[in-house]
């Protein structure tokens, strides 16, 4: 079985089911002190690959950037499924994301420009309400397009642990599976 193939109808079905998560993911990283970092980050569909879009400016981009690996935890309540996945990345391609950049509502945009041009992702400032006036202030023609910041990755999962928990024998369901010369080999995992 190829599990992104199950990951994504697994998806496909907690969208159905108006579950919460269903688009959304953890990524775990590692910072530059070695500690271990994680957030949640909606898990977008392009094409038929996994993928992150995020602000280069952010702390997680240079993370991501420096370690060769980071792990992606989906949970999909509605469907009781857990996925945990092992994934290198490749930048997705500028002109994807720019195009999708459109789409996005007014203050993500404006927020995209803020991390731009003025201050960076999860740094601090004095109050927050200069923060929010700086932030709805910015109105020139120009933020309509994507800043050079908006960025994506693709994910490349090489090891996906799958974990179903809605079994009828009450025996919760756990599969590992891992990339090996571009074929998925699985191995049945205790739960
Ligand atoms: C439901 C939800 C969805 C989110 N989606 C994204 C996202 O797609 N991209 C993003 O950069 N941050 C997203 N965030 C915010 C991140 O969790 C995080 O706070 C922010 O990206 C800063 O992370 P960093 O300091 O590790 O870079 C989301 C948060 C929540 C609660």
């Amino acid at each position: 079985m190829n599990p992104i193939e199950q990951l994504l109808k697994d998806r496909e079905q907690a969208r159905a089911n108006e579950d919460p998560c269903a688009n959304l993911c953890t990524v775990a990283s590692v910072d530059a002190h070695n500690l271990p970092q994680a957030r949640t980050l909606v898990l977008r569909e392009v094409g038929s690959r996994l993928a992150l879009f995020l602000n280069q400016t952010s702390p997680k981009w240079q993370q991501i950037t420096s370690t060769p690996v980071i792990c992606v935890v989906v949970w999909l309540p509605s469907v009781n499924v857990q996925y945990r996945l092992q994934c290198r990345v490749e930048p997705v391609e500028k002109r994807l994301v720019d195009e999708s950049w459109l789409l996005r509502p007014r203050i993500p945009k404006q927020l995209d420009w803020f991390y731009t041009t003025r201050q960076a992702q999860s740094t601090s400032v004095a109050d927050r309400q200069s923060l929010v006036e700086a932030i709805t202030g910015l109105n020139d023609p120009e933020h309509e397009f994507a800043p050079r910041t908006a960025r994506g990755w693709y994910l490349k999962p090489f090891h996906v642990d799958r974990l179903d928990l809605a079994n009828p024998s009450g025996v919760h369901d756990r599969h590992g599976y891992a990339l090996v010369a571009g074929v998925w080999q699985e191995a049945v995992l205790v739960p």
